[in-house]
């Protein structure tokens, strides 16, 4: 038992003993290459930085790390990145929340958690949560504070104008940095941080195949599925970096710059019109619509529950609406529903099997293919893409999936079911776009009086 009569002993015991710290207070034994980074970070002015396999634990690790200093240093600062609000919000923030609920009392009732700031009554300390992307570089400038803790979770996709205008932040005296990633890029501060840098950084590698958190049905999963020397595998499972340059299948920039293009109607009103139809396999999934004319493309219709047969009345309307000369359903599972309703209508949707067999042999499958033309869409050719209210979702579902290539030199996509594991929703937007570049479609030229492009 825990002698709570000396609180000022404890704390200072806690403080130069993280891990002590984890197990008194949450009743649980970190992993080993958890115990190694919480000790490596109890030393004032720690800069830590560790690549790392899926599910070793490392948004568990910020977590604690959280509890740790705000529970033992009286006026600490922390703040805490991530590249997106889902890893702070839904990944981060959600550890937190879980930890505090394992606390001793006082504690667990004087610690607040809101969206963005946790924080302990009667004290100045906080945690504080901003997302590290380009539009938001001031993410960790601003804290003024003799203790600072930086916590920067999935730090491979944290953009460097955020490291650059962080830096004089991140050099103060005695300011702990915590670096964590699955490390998928080759480039960039995280990188450097092993690389050019290394002197700077007390750099630790977490292999899903040393970790007790991982299970080994994991490992055989990816390993099936990518082989060994994939970078797929070199990343989420032994957390390595890739050997063939990023894993990010289309960069954030380019999603971003299709986001942003406007083009003349006149680049595009030649081109017809085709529809790709994902349909929602599961709850949270989304059902989804998108039209492509050409180099133009937007989404005309989502919505996240809907009955087969409304969705199928939904395709049918847009179809004439817009004059489609061609519509792709997504036909794996549930979405040959939607298909077989179409045919009974008279209709002649292209079903398409995302995991069927490519035009192309350099894509493993279908939905490679598809994805790798719609990359060439937006890297290459300039495609436009107006996404209205949902253009975060879309960036964020274009940018998700990993790539490598398999034992045969053909570019394979990661798969959705993995995606889920790491905690990425399906990217239906994204999906939907890709159907309407499963197959070429001729200009119907009878359609050529000026497509309708009003809203949805
Ligand atoms: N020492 C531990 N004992 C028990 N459960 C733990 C421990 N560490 C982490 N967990 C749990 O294991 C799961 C995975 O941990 P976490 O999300 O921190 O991994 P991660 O390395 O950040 O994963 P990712 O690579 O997806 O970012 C979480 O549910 C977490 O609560
Ligand atoms: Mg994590």
């Amino acid at each position: 038992m825990l002698d709570l009569s000396d609180l000022a002993g404890l704390i200072e015991a806690w403080r130069k003993d993280v891990v002590y710290f984890v197990k008194s207070q949450f009743g649980v034994t970190p992993s080993p290459q958890q115990a190694g980074l919480l000790n490596a970070v109890a030393k004032p002015g720690a800069h830590v930085a560790a690549k790392s396999g899926h599910g070793t634990g490392k948004s568990t690790t910020d977590a604690w790390l959280i509890l740790w200093a705000i529970c033992c240093f009286d006026d600490v600062k922390i703040p805490c990145t991530a590249p997106t609000k889902h890893q702070l919000e839904d990944i981060l923030w959600t550890e937190v929340k879980k930890w505090r609920s394992r606390m001793l009392e006082p504690w667990k009732s004087s610690i607040k958690i809101t969206s963005d700031k946790v924080t302990i009554e009667g004290m100045p300390g906080m945690a504080v949560a901003r997302t590290g992307r380009k539009e938001n570089p001031e993410a960790l400038q601003g804290f003024h504070a003799d203790k600072l803790l930086f916590l920067i979770d999935e730090a491979s996709g944290v953009d460097d104008t955020v490291f650059e205008v962080a830096r004089g932040a991140l050099s103060t005296p005695g300011a702990r940095v915590v670096m964590t990633a699955n490390p998928t890029r080759t480039t960039g501060f995280f990188y450097r941080a092993f690389h050019a840098n290394r002197e700077s950084w007390d750099c630790y590698t977490l292999s899903c195949l040393d970790s007790p958190l991982v299970a080994p049905a994991y490992v055989e999963e990816m390993e099936k599925e990518y082989g060994r020397d994939s970078d797929i595998f070199r990343v989420r499972v032994l957390g390595e970096f890739p050997s063939g340059g990023d894993l990010q299948f289309i960069r954030i920039a380019d999603a971003e710059a299709a986001l942003a293009r406007q083009l003349d109607p006149r680049a595009y009103a030649h081109a017809p019109v085709v529809l790709g139809v994902d349909v929602a396999w599961f709850g949270g999934d989304r059902n989804v619509i998108v039209l492509r004319q050409g180099l133009y493309a937007r989404i005309l219709w989502t919505v996240r529950e809907c009955e087969l047969a409304v969705l199928s009345g939904i395709v049918a309307e847009k179809w004439d609406k817009h004059h489609a000369s061609a519509v792709f359903v997504d036909a794996t599972g549930i979405g040959a529903g939607v298909v077989s309703d179409l045919r009974m209508m008279g209709r002649q949707p292209f079903a398409v099997q995302f995991g069927g067999g490519a035009n192309d042999a350099k894509y493993k499958n279908k939905r490679a293919e598809c994805w790798g033309l719609m990359r060439d869409w937006i890297a290459a050719d300039s495609g436009c893409l107006d996404a209205g209210e949902y253009a975060e979702r879309i960036k964020d579902d274009l940018t998700a999936p990993d790539y490598c290539y398999d034992m045969q030199g053909r570019l394979q996509l990661e798969r959705k079911e993995e995606m889920k594991k790491r905690g990425i929703a399906s990217p239906d937007f994204a999906d939907a776009l890709a159907l309407t570049f499963a197959q070429p479609v001729a200009p119907a030229y009878q359609n050529i009086k000026m497509p309708i492009l009003g809203r949805m």
